[in-house]
């Protein structure tokens, strides 16, 4: 098969038109859909300053945990139950109760967690005292900088 010049030509600028427009959309796409192909990202969040919690007494504090998923940011309002004996290490329990995940609540009188759903006691420890739930309760990861107390909004269960 011959190739006269006037078609030599005409596929010439063909390709390099193709050429062209292959090297623009490549980049463009690959910035485009680069935040889908990311996993979801979780950060630490800052709780305040660790010596406003009071020692032996669970307390609950509630945050907004941001969550960059793709090209959203999606916002969650949470909350924890914060307990430190010592004022130096603390624990930081998920506020769902382990049987159905009903809000429990702290008894200062009894000094126990409850659950009104289905009657569960819970020691202050999170360890299950009575009630059909499987497990303790669950917890989130804490850490302690400069004073700032700092949490881990993932549970174990949640990062499978
Ligand atoms: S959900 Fe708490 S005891 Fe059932």
């Amino acid at each position: 098969m011959q190739i006269d010049r006037r078609d030599f030509l005409k596929y010439s600028i063909w390709g390099l038109g193709l050429l062209a427009g292959a090297s623009l959309f490549v980049p463009g796409a690959g910035y485009f859909l680069s935040p889908a192909w990311k996993e979801m990202t979780e950060d630490w969040i800052l709780l305040g300053d660790a010596d406003k919690i009071p020692v032996g007494e669970p307390t609950k504090l509630e945050f907004v945990q941001r969550r960059k998923d793709g090209w959203m940011t999606v916002e969650k309002k949470r909350s924890a139950w914060i307990l430190t004996q010592d004022g130096k290490s603390f624990t930081a329990f998920d506020p769902h109760c382990t049987h159905l995940g009903c809000p429990y609540r702290w008894d200062v009188s009894k000094q126990e967690f409850l659950c009104p759903c289905h009657n569960a006691v819970f020691g202050i420890n999170g360890n299950v005292i009575s009630g059909p739930p499987p497990r303790p309760l669950d917890r989130y990861a804490t850490r302690m900088e400069d004073g700032k107390l700092w949490l881990l909004p993932v549970l174990e269960k949640e990062k499978t």
